[in-house]
């Protein structure tokens, strides 16, 4: 199965210049769904994370069926002023301002392996403040997961900056 047929290429949104890559039609398609979640089990079984963290809105999207079928936990980032108890958050450039993610300050223990998953690496704005919450909760990053890496954009040359290692399904 290619799952590339099911993301519909919408160009000028949101904004003009911009290519966005639309998964809704691959989340409404059950076998291409189910394809996405299971490859990236298949992946990732070997790592023995015990938990997976994914970004809001759309990491939640693949981390959270991806950690039900791993049988492992499930860590919500979000955005500020989402999570109701105690946070620890990181902020990132984007090319004009900066974005912050925040996590529960308990959601992971010290020494704990856990996997990051989101929909798409562009920037790797979002993964490189995935990578940084993790590593102040002091686990270890035993894998990176995305469904789709541009590769002309700086997302790459990032991870490798930041010495992460990543898997995408589709570049
Ligand atoms: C999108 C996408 C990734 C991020 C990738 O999320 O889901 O998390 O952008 O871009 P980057 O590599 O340049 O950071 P967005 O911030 O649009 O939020 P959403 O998931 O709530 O739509």
């Amino acid at each position: 199965m290619n799952l590339r047929d099911y993301i519909r290429d919408i160009p000028d949104f949101p904004k003009q210049g911009i290519l966005f890559f639309d998964i809704t039609p691959l989340m409404a398609d059950p076998k291409a769904f189910r394809h996405t979640i299971d490859t990236m089990a298949d992946r990732f079984r070997s790592v023995g994370a015990t938990k997976i963290m994914a970004a809001e809105a759309r990491g939640f999207i693949f981390g959270a069926p991806l950690a039900y079928t791993m049988g492992i936990g499930f860590v919500p980032v979000r955005k500020p002023g989402k999570l109701p108890y105690k946070t620890r958050s990181v902020s990132y450039e984007l090319e004009y301002g900066t974005d912050t993610l925040s996590m529960h300050e308990d959601a992971i223990a010290p020494g704990e392996k856990v996997l990051l998953i989101d929909d798409l690496l562009a920037t790797g704005g979002t993964a490189g403040g995935l990578v940084q919450l993790a590593r102040e909760a002091r686990a270890e990053v035993v894998g990176m997961g995305f469904l789709v890496e541009l590769s002309f954009l700086d997302g790459p040359g990032k991870m490798q900056s930041i010495g992460i290692s990543y898997d995408a399904l589709l570049s």
